[in-house]
């Protein structure tokens, strides 16, 4: 544990503090006392008011906007923006923030990567809040002799990617494709990708993390405890505290990976083979990851028509000589063959799986937003394949939707997801489930009546998808988050937890039972288990 003096003396009087004077407090007060106090608890070597943006100051629209993928919450009646962005450059600023917002009646959102489906990590409907926004704290310490490594909160996945495979080419991590991805969410809500039917999701290897919890303390695993280390791993932190960087064991990697796209449209039986994709997939080698991306398009070949397109989108962990013996057992109706390999290393795969293919490897350090556009998206587990007629009611929904096209992103599991038990994190969603979908929308335009009309397609569409998904309950993946499964913890809780949700609950009551840190899909603390 670490508390800096002064912070000592802010935490023994902050319980007297918070029942007396905030509620008389307008906001504007609250707000310079929040700066005043931030300032008194952080070191005045590194000028801090430099880390403090107010909305009536010229670089709060950039500093807000700089890591947001999802912009449809910029122009949002729903929504607040924050009342002071923090962007700490050392740990103690985050205790800081996190004791003079206590002290001052705001609430604290915090953001790694911004790329919160549903904006919370920046707005929300109804709080006070300041965002801490941990970009600068983004270091990627690697051990390479023992294969750890300790990764702040504020790195993205294609950071991580890139120092890793700097030290050694033959270790990578399990985590998600798009490289802008910040660590802090994403591992804490599971975080899946092309290694995740070996290696498991990313929070499936962390093995130890540094955290401020609502008091301002410094904790981590062996402070924290086994429950909250549990908790951390899948539930989401923002719940539960402000994640300072996690440990994660590396991954090996061979030195040769091959990558690969198939691409079949309807005239090339696209339906036939996503329909046996559905029972291959999850069998497959656990070397092998076929992911499907299904769109509407127009068709080529027949002017006015349109098709659907099924892009087999692949990475196999070896040569393409053994890849082709894989798909020629396992897979041959796909007609793989030898010029559909690409090998590569394994950081080369990361490029191709974010499209940046002949890029250079630099490209995953550059953090900015690569479409400032608006995007919606849902999900769903597939436990039972879907039938070939299904498949073609799917198409049809697909090709009337006339708007940018509605994607669906379906990622196998299978392999090691199959033998981690249901209830080893809180992610529960293990054996039994043959891949995920994941329903995607983009769109550029910002008024509300685009957005309300985008919206309604993807209610639509879920709708539809309800007799071919999982059911009792209809299961979601918190990263995927999706505020239309509401706003109580009594249905959204058994969607994204199944059982864990109980314990999740537990132990937000053990290590934040005043419910200081909220979203408005976060863990509320409960009495008992
Ligand atoms: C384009 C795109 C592609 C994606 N691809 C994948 C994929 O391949 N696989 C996959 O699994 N997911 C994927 N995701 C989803 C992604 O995993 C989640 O959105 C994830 O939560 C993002 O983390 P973040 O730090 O970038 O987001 P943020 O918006 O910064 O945070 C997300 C949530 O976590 C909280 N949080 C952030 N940092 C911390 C912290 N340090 N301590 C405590 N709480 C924190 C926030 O308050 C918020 O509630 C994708 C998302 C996008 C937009
Ligand atoms: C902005 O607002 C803060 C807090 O309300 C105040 O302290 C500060 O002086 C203001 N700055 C400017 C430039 O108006
Ligand atoms: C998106 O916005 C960010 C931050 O404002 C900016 O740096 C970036 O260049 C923008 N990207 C595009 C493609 O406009
Ligand atoms: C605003 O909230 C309402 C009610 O939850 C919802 O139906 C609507 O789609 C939201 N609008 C936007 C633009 O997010
Ligand atoms: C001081 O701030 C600068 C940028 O504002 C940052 O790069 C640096 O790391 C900070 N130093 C400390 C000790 O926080
Ligand atoms: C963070 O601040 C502490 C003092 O509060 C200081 O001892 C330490 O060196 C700082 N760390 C960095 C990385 O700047
Ligand atoms: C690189 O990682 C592999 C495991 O993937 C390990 O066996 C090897 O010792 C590492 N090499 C170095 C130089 O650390
Ligand atoms: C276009 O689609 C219609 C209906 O499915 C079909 O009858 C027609 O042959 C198609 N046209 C072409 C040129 O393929
Ligand atoms: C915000 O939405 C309103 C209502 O739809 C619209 O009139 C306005 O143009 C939008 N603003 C921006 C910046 O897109």
């Amino acid at each position: 544990m670490s508390l800096p003096p002064s912070l000592g003396i802010a935490v023994l009087s902050l319980s007297l503090l918070l029942t007396t004077n905030t509620a008389i407090s307008s906001l504007n007060a609250m707000h310079g006392n929040f700066m005043q106090c931030f300032l008194d608890h952080t070191c005045p070597s590194n000028s801090s008011s430099q880390l403090l943006y107010s909305p009536n100051t010229t670089a709060y629209d950039a500093v807000l906007r700089s890591s947001i993928q999802n912009i449809r919450f910029l122009n949002s009646s729903n929504t607040t923006k924050p009342v002071l962005i923090v962007t700490p450059t050392n740990e103690s600023h985050v205790q800081a923030a996190v004791v003079c917002s206590r002290k001052h009646g705001l609430r604290v959102r915090v953001r790694s990567g911004g790329h919160d489906y549903e904006g919370m990590s920046y707005v929300s409907e109804g709080d006070r809040f300041i965002v801490v926004d941990l970009a600068a704290l983004r270091s990627v310490t690697v051990d390479a002799e023992h294969g750890t490594a300790w990764v702040q909160a504020g790195a993205t996945l294609g950071e991580v990617y890139y120092t890793i495979a700097e030290k050694n080419r033959t270790v990578g991590f399990s985590a998600g494709v798009c490289t802008t991805i910040g660590v802090g969410g994403h591992f804490s809500g599971g975080g899946i990708g092309t290694l995740s039917r070996k290696y498991g999701t990313a929070a499936d290897n962390i093995v130890d993390f540094r955290l401020v919890d609502a008091n301002g303390w410094i904790l981590d695993r062996q402070s924290m405890g086994e429950d909250s280390f549990w908790a951390i791993r899948g539930g989401g932190a923002a719940s539960f505290g402000i994640v300072l960087s996690y440990k994660i064991e590396l991954n090996y990697v061979p030195p040769i990976v091959t990558a690969f796209n198939v691409i079949k449209t309807l005239k090339q039986d696209a339906t036939k083979l996503v329909t046996k994709w559905q029972k291959i997939g999850p069998n497959l080698d656990e070397n092998l990851y076929i992911r499907v991306i299904a769109q509407a398009m127009d068709d080529d070949e027949a002017e006015g028509n349109r098709t659907i397109q099924a892009i087999f989108n692949s990475l196999y962990l070896g040569t393409c000589e053994e890849l082709l013996t894989v798909m020629g057992c396992s897979f041959p109706e796909l007609g793989f063959e030898a010029a559909d390999c690409n090998e590569m290393s394994w950081l080369e795969s990361v490029l191709f799986f974010a499209g940046f293919t002949g890029r250079p490897a630099e490209v995953l350090l550059d953090r900015r937003p690569e479409f400032n556009s608006s995007f919606k998206a849902k999900s769903d587990f597939v436990r039972e394949p879907v039938t070939e007629t299904a498949w073609e009611e799917i198409w049809k929904f697909l090709m009337e939707a006339k708007d940018e096209p509605l994607i669906l992103i379906m990622e196998p599991f299978g392999g090691v997801m199959n033998e981690i038990a249901k209830s080893a994190t809180p992610f529960p969603h293990r054996k039994g489930n043959l891949y995920i979908i994941q329903y995607f929308m983009r769109w550029f335009e910002t008024d509300m009546e685009t957005t309300e009309r985008h919206l309604s397609w993807m209610r639509e569409l879920y709708d539809f998808m309800t007799p071919y998904v999982s059911k009792n309950p209809r299961a979601a993946y918190l990263n995927y988050r999706d505020i239309d499964l509401g706003r109580s913890a009594r249905v959204w809780g058994p969607k994204y937890f199944n059982n864990n949700f109980n314990r999740l609950a537990y132990v937000k009551s053990m290590v934040d039972p005043d419910n200081f840190f909220r979203n408005e899909q976060s863990i509320p603390p409960i009495k008992s288990p």
